[in-house]
């Protein structure tokens, strides 16, 4: 390993010195493929996590509240022009179970995702959903959005009900590619107008992208870097394109590679352990993306620098119609996943922050900063 490097890596571990990481000095990390060097990088993100954050890892009890979507994203399972997918939708009956689940498990937060829809019987529903979870919990419980773009009168309407975290993916910050994965009509200029309204609501307000999709770049990543740092992001949830087989983009993919599909695991980890070393004290997500690449993917992205998890609290019958990508784990009663989850990030010398929301150290300097 070049002692280049090693210097590198080492002055990044020192607090602030991964802001001062140039764009090629960033690129050159995002880039390492060499296991041995990488081990580096991911022990220097590690470090980082630690002064930060502590070794604790947070859960959040995932709810997938429903697949219909308005969107038509090239690269996702559900989305509205996939006619293979059984569309569904929880009953408030269904979110109450899960949520109790979530607090029996003494998990501190739990996370509403779904497709993308902004009729008023939805946003209302969702306002419901989120005041049953206050009560369920007395309001002990952090909550996390993750419904897509809506405007400010709904975004504030579900503050007002209790969430306080939203995680808006950008899915990519390149414009061009953003228009190449999207249909016309998806607008990126109103996405990250989204989020601008997030952070003036008062959310915690995490983003992400897809690490490895097709026509994307070293460069476009370190863009992102760059856009997560300039919107002061608290929270990011990113990680690695997975092919679905029944949308154009994994149609596209599968041709060029002879049916393979990409292994985009190890630039996953990549960009998480460099998110922390620049952006140092913001919750990263260990998705289950890396989950679904490797049965230790998401210990492996908590090495990385990674310290929240969302272990799926969804109804097991629905599970099978929330496939974003292919091979996404769903076969595992919630309680026993939990077990195991908490066991192997035991034997990597991490711990589970029970009970505790576990909300952005970034968030909270944030305010103070700006009060
Ligand atoms: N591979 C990886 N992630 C995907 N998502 C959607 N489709 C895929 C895919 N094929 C992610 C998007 C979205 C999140 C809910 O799931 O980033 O924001």
């Amino acid at each position: 390993m070049s002692s280049n490097l090693l210097q590198l890596i080492a002055r990044s571990v020192n607090p602030g010195a991964g802001k001062l990481l140039s764009d090629t000095e960033l690129e050159y990390l995002l880039g390492l493929t060499n296991e041995t060097e990488r081990n580096e990088l991911y022990k220097a993100a590690y470090q980082v996590k630690l002064r930060e954050i502590g070794s604790r890892v947070y859960f959040r009890g995932l709810i997938e509240v429903g697949n219909r979507c308005a969107k038509d994203c090239y690269y996702c399972g559900i989305r509205a022009g996939n006619r293979k997918v059984e569309r569904f939708q929880l009953s408030l009956e269904d979110i109450k179970v899960a949520t109790e689940e979530a607090l029996e498990l003494n998990y501190g937060s739990v996370v509403l995702q779904s497709g993308e829809r902004e009729d008023e019987a939805y946003v209302a529903f969702i306002e419901e959903a989120l005041t049953l979870i206050r009560e369920l919990s007395g309001g002990a419980l952090g909550v996390t959005l993750s419904l897509g773009e809506q405007t400010e009168e709904v975004y504030r309407r579900w503050r007002e009900a209790g969430a306080h975290r939203y995680l808006l993916r950008i899915e990519t910050t390149n414009p061009v590619l953003y228009h190449k994965w999207h249909p016309v009509g998806c607008d990126f200029e109103r996405r990250i107008g989204c989020l601008e309204l997030l952070r003036k609501l008062d959310y915690q307000v995490g983003t992400g992208v897809l690490i490895g999709a097709p026509g994307q770049t070293l460069k476009d990543l370190v863009g992102d870097l760059r856009f997560f740092e300039r919107q002061d992001i608290d929270m990011i949830g990113m990680g690695p394109y997975l092919v679905h087989r029944d949308t154009p983009m994994g149609q596209e993919v599968l041709e060029a590679n002879d049916g393979r599909e990409p292994d985009n695991f190890d630039l996953a980890l990549n960009m998480i352990a460099v998110a922390r070393l620049l952006l140092e004290d913001v919750n990263i997500a260990s998705t289950t993306a890396l989950h679904a690449l490797r049965s230790d993917g998401r210990e492996r992205g908590v090495l990385a620098g990674a310290n929240v998890m969302m272990p799926n609290m969804s109804p097991l019958n629905h599970r099978k119609d929330y496939h974003l990508y292919q091979n996404k784990p769903t076969a595992v009663d919630s309680t026993l996943a939990h077990t195991s989850l908490v066991e192997s990030l035991r034997q990597i010398g991490a711990e589970v922050g029970f009970g505790v929301r576990g909300d952005s150290c970034h968030y909270a300097k944030r305010r103070k900063n700006n009060s």
